[in-house]
């Protein structure tokens, strides 16, 4: 059971946790199986035909032409058949997963999901306009129904994968592609980028938050309204700070003249439970640790390094850990 051990918890796709993991899941095992059986059925052929020794006499073969003729069509026959099957039970799964997005209620909550060099960005799509909310590698969804969630990027190829709950899909700078998302039950599933897109591809990962519905309309309320104001003295410094720092080049915190989108979102930054994309859990001491220095966390990543003095640094922690 040891090896199987890693098969299980918030990132895999043998511990399927959504119907589009299920089916994937169902298919593995039972290529799995199938290919086993396959495998022992010619181990015990070769077997069989090694211990069939002909003595010490070398004597020409008995060739029986029209024998070797039948058992050729049946292998080829066989062989055959066993393809097509994993290819229609293929296409099977990925049509009925196809439905699955097309029976997606009336009015799905819909997230447009971008890829950036190396963090996602994540858009919940509204008819109107003060509904529609922006936030960074976290998606947050209603338990239990089906979320459309349409993918793009703006720089390079990217693939959206949570294990636990769907099959992989790219993100295309250009092209917008969709799946569906959908989580049985409540938990927290983790996401990674599947699709090598530079240095920090392995630090490009998400968490999806899956709440009862009510619990996700609290949140999806909460992160409409505008960033909270400074409360310390410490805090004030932190916020003075920021917005005199190229910070706001590149970051947003809304209800402050911080409005740029070539970053994340820091609105409610601390309410989320990592760092740069999965890199680090959301901490004080990571999150000064990120912003002292992140081309050591995540060399290559386009957040610089800021040159704070330690005051400085506390105090810009202490601002943006209250952001929640
Ligand atoms: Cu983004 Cu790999």
């Amino acid at each position: 059971m040891i090896p199987l051990s890693g098969c299980t918890g918030i990132q895999s796709a043998l511990d399927p946790k959504g119907p589009a993991a299920s089916e994937l899941a169902w298919l593995i095992w039972f290529f799995t199986g199938l290919c086993s059986l396959i495998w022992l059925a010619v181990m015990i052929v070769l077997i069989w035909g090694l211990s069939k020794r002909r003595g010490d006499r070398a004597e020409p073969l008995d060739i029986d032409e029209a024998g070797d003729r039948k058992a050729t069509r049946v292998v080829t026959g066989a062989v055959a058949a066993t393809v097509l099957m994993m290819i229609v039970l293929s296409l099977l799964s990925y049509f009925s997963n196809r439905t699955i997005a097309a029976i997606g209620g009336q009015n799905p909550v819909t997230i447009k999901l971008t890829g950036h060099q190396w963090w996602w960005e994540v858009r919940y799509e509204s008819d109107q306009p003060r509904r529609t909310l922006t936030t960074a590698n976290e998606i947050h969804i209603p338990a239990g129904e089906p979320v459309r969630v349409v993918l793009s990027s703006t720089d390079v190829i990217h693939s959206f994968w949570v294990p636990a709950l769907h099959g992989k899909k790219d993100l295309i700078p250009g092209f917008d592609n969709e799946l569906t998302l959908k989580a049985d039950k409540p938990g927290v599933y983790r996401g990674q980028c599947a699709e090598f897109c530079g240095a920090q591809h392995a630090h490009m990962a998400l968490m999806v938050v899956a709440e009862p519905r009510e619990a996700f309309d609290g949140w999806y309320n909460a992160q409409l309204s505008n960033a909270r104001q400074p409360e310390t003295d410490e805090q004030r410094a932190g916020h003075d700070l920021f917005m005199n720092r190229p910070c706001i080049m590149c970051h947003k915190i809304q209800g402050t003249k911080a409005a740029a989108n070539t970053g994340p979102d820091l609105t409610h930054l601390a309410g989320r439970q990592t760092i740069a994309a999965g890199t680090l859990h959301m901490s004080r001491g990571n999150l000064a640790a990120w912003i002292a220095d992140p081309q050591s966390v995540k060399p290559g990543a386009r957040m610089p390094t800021m040159n704070l003095s330690g005051d400085e640094l506390n105090a810009v922690v202490a601002y943006l850990e209250h952001l929640k």
